[in-house]
């Protein structure tokens, strides 16, 4: 297969997967979403970016098999995922951890594509609020008390521990600011 074509392959793929489990929308309101800010931050600091476009691709594939770990679940099943593709061992090494650290939970990111996939999620959340909502409220089925309070925790871990590039909290400075504001009123609503 050719190398863009693959990578097409793999788009589409994605695509699929996220459709068969009736989220097309975290497709396009989510990866598509943050396929852009990822590449826009790649333009400034000029990291690999067919590994950037891969790991975007492939960051929250494991999340419909299990959301909890699905970075390590990912990761591990991105190597083998991508040699069937053909990609080299150099491209799926990063692009592994990339998708290994994303979260910023179990690992931090170490390289300049992961720190720019993580701080790229962070910003498609900030961008796109309702995906925010999505997690606690139809997955946890949470209250929506506990659901807010969860949200705000959110933009604040998204803000203080996953945008690592001072570039990307540049950008999004806006956007995290009416976030705060916003869940703020929420979260006084009832005093
Ligand atoms: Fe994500």
């Amino acid at each position: 297969m050719r190398k863009n074509n693959r990578l097409k392959e793999i788009e589409k793929y994605v695509s699929q997967e996220f459709s068969k489990h009736n989220l097309h929308w975290f497709d396009e309101y989510h990866v598509k979403l943050m396929w852009k800010l990822a590449l826009k931050l790649n333009e400034i600091k000029k990291g690999n970016e067919e590994v950037i476009k891969l790991a975007v691709l492939l960051h929250d594939a494991a999340r419909m098999k299990d959301p909890e770990h699905h970075d390590t679940i990912g990761a591990k099943e991105s190597k083998k995922f991508l040699k069937k593709y053909g990609y080299s061992e150099s491209i799926i090494k990063q692009v592994s951890h990339c998708i290994e650290t994303h979260r910023c939970i179990n690992k931090k990111p170490k390289t300049l594509e992961a720190k720019i996939i993580s701080s790229a999620d962070a910003m498609a959340h900030l961008k796109f609020l309702p995906i925010l909502f999505w997690v606690p409220f139809r997955i946890k089925k949470m209250d929506i008390e506990d659901g807010i309070r969860w949200i705000r925790k959110k933009i604040d871990r998204d803000w203080k521990q996953k945008i690592l590039l001072p570039e990307a909290k540049e950008m999004i400075k806006k956007e995290y600011q009416i976030a705060s504001k916003i869940l703020d009123q929420l979260q006084k609503i009832k005093e």
